[in-house]
């Protein structure tokens, strides 16, 4: 991975596999020139969930968030950038899709803050950690685009 590169994660949640929208959603950060290095389906147990959500155990949503992020599998996708966990965090959006402003994915197709169709990490540390939690380092693929040049200034970082 270049330097100033990061990595990030998000989650197409059990709302994104059911309604079919895990290919436009790619297909944004594709576009934008954000390259995935990892990714797979699972099935989330309560053990990684709760490992996963450890900073909201006691609150409200907490067991129903477990709930609905089991309902069905999910599709975990690594993605790599310059200033990936910022860029990312913006195109999905605020947390409550009735809020988030229309052109962000939430803003787009999500209808409230319990059905919220993707999670990507709040800041570096946690994308550092959620990476961990969900992938070996066997199931993480750097790799060059031809193009690269034509989306980043790659050698200055820009
Ligand atoms: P996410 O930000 O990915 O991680 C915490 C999740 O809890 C959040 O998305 C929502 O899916 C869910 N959630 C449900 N209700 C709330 C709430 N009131 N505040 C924050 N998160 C909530």
């Amino acid at each position: 991975m270049p330097n100033k590169f990061e990595r990030t994660l998000v989650i197409l949640k059990p709302d994104a596999i059911h309604r079919g929208i895990t290919g436009e959603i790619l297909d944004r950060f594709e576009q934008k020139g954000i390259k995935p290095v990892g990714m797979k389906m699972v099935k989330l147990s309560d053990l990684i969930l709760d490992k996963h959500y450890a900073q909201h155990r006691g609150k409200h949503f907490f067991e129903p968030t477990k709930k609905y992020m089991k309902m069905l599998p999910v599709v975990l996708v690594v993605l790599e950038g310059l200033d990936i966990v910022k860029v990312v965090r913006t195109m999905c959006g605020p947390t409550d899709g009735r809020n988030a402003p229309p052109g962000t994915i939430r803003g787009d197709y999500s209808a409230g803050i319990s059905r919220n169709i993707i999670h990507s990490s709040e800041d570096g540390e946690a994308a550092d950690r959620e990476i961990k939690l969900y992938f070996k380092s066997t199931e993480i693929f750097g790799y060059d685009k031809l193009d690269a040049d034509f989306y980043y200034d790659v050698e200055r970082g820009e």
